[in-house]
């Protein structure tokens, strides 16, 4: 009998990781009344929705408290925390059924056009620097049990599509925020909604998921067309918006969740990938997949710990891709190799055959950097020896045309380097400017955005140890890499409040004049593109009455940037990921 229990014990993961247990053991001594520590007791913890407890000890801010436990461990305890937990209803449904959608025009996906430029022209916005200085909140939204607001919002014919890290995917009436749909996909959803016309006269979101899981469903009711996963390996997940071209999508994977999972020195660091996948949109059929690391790994050496460790690994693409319909490239930017050996596709751009998915060249900006959280953390077994600097390239390379008609590759690094290549002659290097010093988290992050002049650079420069450090807006002329203008970040309003730095991680956003970029302290700034002055400032750190009922609060503004249409600026609040601030709420501006 008690054989059996044993057998059934090892079978069952279930049973195998206890969650109460883990929490009891791992967990309790600082969550309960009386310690010192001033953590949230377990009935606040039950609160959050099981991805909100999952992100935290995966890549928040619990993860050097959860660093011994498995990535399955984890798990249990978020399913353990969150028993009995429906995601907690929301109110605010609309009283009508939606309008039809007539056109998708607005503002979906992760920047208009296949370009990245994250720039919208003058009749598309409905806004200019007068306007931009007379925005006020139309209406809040708060996303339920959420630490972090994930998803930048999609506005198009009228209404706002948008992920969130719960795994609902919300279509709300861009007048008013009532809701008019959901729909739950399977695991948090954090890229931007992109939308095509679907059949002969239907419309289509598509999104994909932490699981690699993409899905496309009916933008009029959020029914479920396909879904479709594109990638096996369990850390891995789609945090690049899939871009839609010509009826086909293109999907980003990134393996970052392995780089957070190599903190367990029991690990055996590292076996994930990036990749790009390209699907039909009509159907989810695969079309074609490339791995940015075309070798499989295999073993390398033992860990300290006794473990065997892997390699090559890593080379997550983070970011949308960029499409040059002209020559019917596709570009993606790479990130850090996660073990021994070193590739050659780490830190750079990579291009790609759109027809095929074959690999036409590979520009690499920085060598060697081997590198995950390991490294940073107490415990380091699983650090690659001599490891580099974590200088991902993790925003969408940005494809402009000068105006004597060169073209130009606009390539932000976190190691604090803007670099434009040259997509005509195989990614050579144009110019170099360094706007920061880089680092973990630092240099530029999640994006720019160019208009016909420049280049609009948000710098994070995130530091660790030092919380009053980075931020800045830099303007570059997109032709010669020249400093236009610089513009230093303000001390924070939240100083001293934890996860509250000045950096500047969020993308930018540009249309005619004005410039946005969010900061980890939680405001919105608009900036002149002409001088870089401060024409507009908001700070989303407070709560919001929201019209869906929800208990809302504003936090760091992290890995998503605002939107511009029709007159309507729209902008996530919230970042619990890497220390930030955490916060729920989706923020709807207009000028009148
Ligand atoms: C050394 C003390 C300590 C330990 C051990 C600890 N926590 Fe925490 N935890 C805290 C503190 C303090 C906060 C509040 C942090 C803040 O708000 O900045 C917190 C916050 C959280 C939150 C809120 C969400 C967030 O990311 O802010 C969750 C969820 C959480 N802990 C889960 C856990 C779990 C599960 C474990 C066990 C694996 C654990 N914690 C172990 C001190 C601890």
């Amino acid at each position: 009998m008690r054989q059996l229990l044993s057998i059934v014990l090892a079978l069952s993961p279930a049973l195998a990781h206890n969650g109460a247990e883990l929490f009891e053991k791992n967990c309790a001594g600082c969550h309960k009344p009386g310690s010192p520590s001033r953590a949230p007791l377990p009935e606040s913890l039950r609160k959050l929705s099981r991805q909100a407890i999952a992100a935290s000890l995966l890549t928040g801010k619990m993860l050097l408290q959860a660093a011994s436990l498995s990535v399955e461990e984890r798990e249990a305890i978020a399913d353990y925390l969150a028993v009995n937990q429906s995601d907690q209803a929301s109110g605010g449904r609309c009283a009508s059924a939606m309008e039809p959608l007539k056109n998708l025009d607005g503002w979906q996906g992760w920047s208009i056009d296949v370009t990245n430029r994250r720039f919208q022209p003058a009749a598309g916005a409905g806004l200019d620097a007068a306007g931009v200085k007379s925005l006020k909140l139309q209406w809040a939204f708060g996303y339920p049990a959420a630490i972090t607001a994930y998803g930048q919002p999609s506005l198009a014919g009228g209404a706002v599509f948008v992920g969130s890290d719960s795994g609902t995917v919300y279509a709300l009436d861009a007048r008013t925020g009532c809701t008019w749909w959901t729909f739950h996909a399977g695991a948090t959803v954090r890229t931007a909604i992109s939308l095509g016309p679907y059949g002969k006269d239907r419309h289509a979101a598509y999104f994909g998921d932490g699981h690699s899981t993409v899905y496309a469903v009916d933008a009029q009711s959020g029914a479920l067309l396909w879904k479709k996963r594109v990638e096996e390996h369990a850390l891995t997940g789609i945090t690049g918006t899939p871009k839609l071209y010509q009826g086909r999508l293109y999907v980003p994977v990134s393996a970052g969740v392995e780089e957070f999972a190599a903190t367990n020195p029991k690990y055996a660091c590292c076996t994930a990938r990036g990749s790009v996948v390209a699907l039909d949109a009509e159907t989810g059929r695969q079309i074609w997949k490339t791995y940015t690391i075309s070798d499989p790994p295999g073993p390398t050496r033992m860990s300290k710990e006794g473990v065997q460790l892997m390699g090559p690994s890593g080379v997550s693409v983070w970011s949308s891709p960029t499409i040059d319909t002209r020559r019917k490239v596709l570009y993606v930017g790479t990130g850090n190799d996660h073990s021994e050996p070193e590739t050659r596709y780490s830190d750079g751009v990579i291009a790609l055959d759109l027809e095929t998915g074959s690999m036409l060249w590979v520009k690499q900006l920085s060598a060697d950097d081997r590198w995950n959280v390991a490294c940073v953390n107490p415990d380091s077994a699983n650090c690659p020896s001599k490891p580099g600097g974590d200088h991902d390239v993790g925003s969408s390379p940005i494809l402009i045309e000068s105006k004597g008609g060169k073209r130009i590759l606009l390539v932000g690094q976190k190691s604090g380097v803007m670099s434009a290549l040259d997509p005509d002659a195989k990614g050579n290097i144009l110019w170099q400017t360094r706007v920061g010093k880089g680092g973990v988290l630092g240099g530029i992050l999640w994006g720019s955005a160019a208009d016909d002049q420049n280049v609009y650079v948000p710098l994070s420069d995130w530091d660790m140890m030092n919380p009053a450090a980075g931020g800045g807006m830099f303007a570059l002329r997109a032709a010669t890499g020249e400093k236009i203008w610089y513009t230093p970040p303000s001390k924070p309003a939240c100083a001293g409040q934890s996860g509250c730095t000045p950096t500047q991680m969020a993308p930018a956003t540009v249309i005619p004049g004005v410039v946005f970029s969010g900061g980890m302290d939680g405001h919105l700034r608009a900036y002149s593109t002409s001088d870089g002055a401060v024409i507009w400032d908001y700070d989303t750190v407070r709560d919001f009455e929201t019209v869906n009922g929800v208990k809302a609060r504003g936090g760091s503004l992290g890995s998503t940037g605002a939107i511009v249409s029709g007159g309507m600026l729209l902008v996530n609040s919230g970042y619990a990921q890497i220390g930030g601030m955490p916060g729920n709420v989706l923020l709807a501006f207009g000028a009148h």
